[in-house]
């Protein structure tokens, strides 16, 4: 439905009047009526780059989910206020990994004996202090496009023979670049379930191991199967499947390309005319992409019949959007995301080492 003309006015002038005190980012899955809104988009890599981008702005308004705007928080500077516009904006896979499980599993690995070979790598996809863990234990943080480039560092970091990796929160993106970009097998992966005494491994598996993944998936990607993309290539003869890298292992295998955000739009760019593309991620972006080359001759769906949007993305709305700045022009600063000092000082560092990878 189209926006209320109203709401779309009120946005507009208090973002006009707050001028370049206030900075929108917004990431790619979040509805049209906040996109219009937005300085920049991008993928979660970019908007974590893009947040320190202007240091001058007092305000950075994130329109994503919490993670996100704790990173911008980190990685911007101590006078500027970072603001989730709703604060129930959360991500039910980076609250798959607390600090305490976290910690715990530290202590399994520790007790089998092989701690010191192990290098934690999390997703952006986790909480500050998951983020802070990673740095305090010689780790980076990656996201959907650079997952293979962290690996890769993380096995530098040790003996290549008999390094390890534990991959935080999410085990589809860590089998996924592990087996499909890297070259290593599924006997090299072990799932590691915060809810079975010691991860439900054994400490042989653990030996085995090369990448111990966290019990971790995102809902939304997850629905996507492999009945899906073979429905939809016996519908569409000629699709192209391009998924994301949250999706599970066997969409990931049957699927023609995988990447992140960013890389889906840049490969709907440069798709030829006529060409036909199913895509298995969050159905804003989808929905948004379709519209947008509709005009171009390319057939553009979603991957799934049922109806996939990301529900904590799309809690960030025009109402909320319209509350958040007109507060902002008011002086007054609403749902302010500030990490401690203590947890930023070592997350910072785990997040730093990932903008520097090569
Ligand atoms: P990217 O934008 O990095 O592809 O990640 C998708 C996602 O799930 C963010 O929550
Ligand atoms: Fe989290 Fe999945 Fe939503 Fe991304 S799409 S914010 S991983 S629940």
């Amino acid at each position: 439905a189209p926006s209320d003309p109203d709401l779309v006015e009120r946005a507009r002038a208090a973002k006009a009047k707050l001028g370049d005190k206030v900075f929108v980012l917004g990431h790619h899955y979040q509805r049209d009526e906040v996109i219009e809104f937005a300085d920049v988009t991008g993928d979660s890599f970019k908007l974590a780059r893009d947040a320190a981008a202007r240091p001058d702005a007092e305000y950075i308004v994130f329109c994503g989910v919490h993670f996100m705007a704790e990173s911008a928080d980190i990685l911007t500077g101590d006078d500027q206020q970072v603001v989730l516009p709703d604060l129930a904006a959360g991500c039910s896979m980076a609250d798959m990994a607390t600090a305490e499980q976290v910690a715990e599993c530290w202590d399994v690995l520790t007790e089998a004996g092989i701690a010191e070979q192990v290098v934690p790598v999390s997703y952006m996809n986790s909480s500050a202090d998951i983020k802070a863990f990673t740095g305090e234990h010689g780790g980076t943080i990656c996201t959907s496009s650079n997952a293979e480039r962290a690996l890769d560092w993380a096995f530098a970091q040790g003996d290549p023979a008999t390094s390890k990796v534990l991959f935080l929160p999410d085990q589809h993106l860590g089998r996924n670049t592990a087996v499909r970009d890297m070259g290593m097998s599924l006997e090299d992966c072990v799932v590691y379930n915060p809810h079975k005494p010691n991860g439900g491994l054994t400490a042989e598996q653990l030996q085995n191991a090369r990448m111990i993944l966290w019990r971790g998936h995102c809902s939304v990607h997850g629905r996507f199967s492999l009945e899906s993309v073979e429905d939809v290539r016996a519908r569409i003869p000629g699709v192209n499947v391009l998924v994301h890298p949250e999706c599970k292992h066997e969409v990931v295998e049957a699927a023609d390309y995988v990447g992140s955000t960013e890389y889906i739009i840049k490969a709907l760019e440069a798709a030829p005319a006529g060409s036909k593309w199913a895509i298995g991620t969050e159905l804003n972006l989808v929905r948004r992409l379709a519209n947008r080359f509709a005009d171009q001759d390319k057939e553009i769906v979603f991957l799934d019949k049922t109806v996939c949007f990301c529900s904590t993305m799309n809690r960030i709305d025009l109402p909320h959007l319209v509350w958040t700045l007109e507060s902002l022009a008011a002086g007054k600063t609403v749902n302010r995301i500030e990490v401690d000092p203590g947890t930023a000082a070592f997350a910072k560092l785990a997040l730093e080492r990932m903008l520097a990878l090569p």
